[in-house]
C-alpha cells in the first residue's frame, strides 16, 4: 500500500515520482492531504522561481476556425457564433497599448485562420518585437514553413497545447487531426528554437487519473517552458455540451504534481481556471503558478470569443485587469515580475 509520507519524502529526497504515485496524489480527497499537496507545490515554486509572478498579455485577434475540435465554441460547425477579425493595424494598436502599459509578452491567439497569411503573421511578429515586447504565438497546428518564418521574424515562444495524451480521446475530440500530428509539430517548433507551451485540459469526458498521470509525464518528457493547464468547461453550442465540467480540485492537483515534476516551467493560473470559480486564479497561484495571462483582446470582440462559456475577465478594460491582477500578486506577497519572463534555462544563461 502507498503511503502518501512515503511519496513525499522519497519527492524531497529524488525529484522525481512514479506513474503510480501520481496516481495516488491525483486521487487524493482528504482536505488535508489535497492541501498538503498543494503547499508542497507552492514551496518548490518559490524555491525554484522565487516570488515573482509574470503577467502575459493576449490578444484574440480573430475568432474563425477551420477546425471542429469537439469541445470548443469556435469550432467550423458552430454557426450561430458571430465571427470577426482585427486588422492588423488594431492588432497592432493593441499591441502597443499593452507595451505602454507595461506588459513585457505579448501573446497573440487565434482560431486556425488562414485569412492572415503567413507573411502577414510574420509582419505583426517583426512589429510588436520592434515595441520591445516578447512574442508569444498561439495559432494551432500549422505548416513547418510558417512556423520556421514566424521564427526567424522574431517570434519567441509558441504555445500548442495537446489537450489529452491519451491517442483514442484525442482523436474523438479532434475529428481531422491525431495526437502523433501534434507531437511532431511540438517536437518541430522545438527544434526551431521556440521557447514551447503545452498543456492539456482536466476533467474531459472519458478521461481518467491514469490519463492525466500520462499528460503531466508528457509535459516532463517534452520539457515544456510553459504548461497550460485548466479545467474543461462545456460549451452548449458543441456536441459535449451536456457533459459534466472538470473541477477546480483536480484542475488544482494537476496544477500542483507538475509543478513538483516541472520545478521551473511557466504555469499559469489559466483564465479557465479563472472561470469556474471566481477565486481560481488565486488558488492556482498559491499551488505552483507563477503566470497570469490578461486579455487585452478590445472588448467589443471579447465576448466573440467564445472558446468556453462564463469566460473570466469578460468585459473589464486592460488597464482594470492589470490593476486588478497587481493587487492579487500584491495580496498574496508576491510581485509582478519586470522581466521579459522567458524560459528560465535561457534567463538564467
Ligand atoms: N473548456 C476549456 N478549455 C477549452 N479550450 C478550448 N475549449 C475549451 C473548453 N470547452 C482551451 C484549449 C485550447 C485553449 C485555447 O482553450 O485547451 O488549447
Amino acid at each position: 500500500m502507498m503511503v502518501l509520507q512515503e511519496i513525499i519524502n522519497n519527492y524531497r529526497a529524488t525529484g522525481e515520482l512514479s506513474h503510480e504515485e501520481i496516481v495516488f496524489l491525483l486521487g487524493l480527497e482528504k482536505p488535508d492531504e489535497v492541501g498538503g499537496l498543494l503547499a508542497l507545490a507552492n514551496e518548490v515554486r518559490e524555491k525554484h522561481l522565487g516570488p515573482d509572478v509574470h503577467l502575459r498579455g493576449i490578444i484574440e485577434f480573430s475568432n474563425h476556425c477551420v477546425r471542429r475540435c469537439v469541445y470548443c465554441g469556435l469550432c467550423y460547425g458552430n454557426r450561430e457564433l458571430k465571427r470577426y477579425r482585427m486588422h492588423p493595424h488594431e492588432i497592432l494598436d493593441t499591441a502597443a497599448g499593452a507595451v505602454e502599459m507595461g506588459f513585457r509578452t505579448i501573446v497573440l491567439q487565434s482560431g486556425e485562420d488562414f485569412h492572415y497569411t503567413n507573411d502577414m503573421i510574420a509582419y505583426l511578429v517583426a512589429a510588436v518585437k520592434k515595441m520591445g515586447a516578447a512574442v508569444t504565438l498561439s495559432l494551432g497546428d500549422r505548416p513547418q514553413a510558417a512556423y520556421t518564418s514566424w521564427k526567424a521574424a522574431g517570434a519567441d515562444r509558441y504555445l500548442l497545447k495537446f489537450e489529452t495524451s491519451d491517442t483514442l480521446l484525442y482523436r474523438q475530440l479532434h475529428p481531422e487531426s491525431t495526437l502523433a500530428r501534434r507531437l511532431k509539430n511540438l517536437t518541430y517548433l522545438r527544434d526551431l528554437g521556440y521557447q514551447l507551451g503545452s498543456g492539456n485540459m482536466v476533467g474531459l469526458p472519458g478521461q481518467t487519473i491514469t490519463s492525466l498521470a500520462n499528460d503531466i509525464l508528457l509535459m516532463k518528457e517534452l520539457s515544456l517552458d510553459m504548461a497550460g493547464i485548466g479545467p474543461f468547461l462545456p460549451h452548449p453550442a458543441t456536441p459535449l455540451g451536456k457533459a459534466r465540467a472538470g473541477t477546480m480540485e483536480m484542475t488544482l492537483k494537476v496544477l500542483a504534481v507538475t509543478r513538483l515534476l516541472l520545478p521551473r516551467t511557466h504555469l499559469p493560473a489559466t483564465t479557465a481556471l479563472g472561470s469556474v470559480q471566481e477565486d481560481g486564479r488565486r488558488a492556482g497561484l498559491l499551488a505552483g503558478a507563477n503566470v497570469l495571462m490578461l486579455n487585452l483582446t478590445p472588448v467589443k470582440y471579447r465576448a466573440l470569443y467564445d472558446i468556453y462559456p462564463a469566460k473570466a475577465e469578460a468585459t473589464s478594460k486592460p488597464q482594470q485587469l492589470k490593476e486588478e491582477a497587481e493587487k492579487l500578486v500584491d495580496e498574496l506577497g508576491r510581485r509582478v515580475s519586470s522581466g521579459y519572463g522567458h524560459a528560465v534555462k535561457i534567463e538564467y544563461q
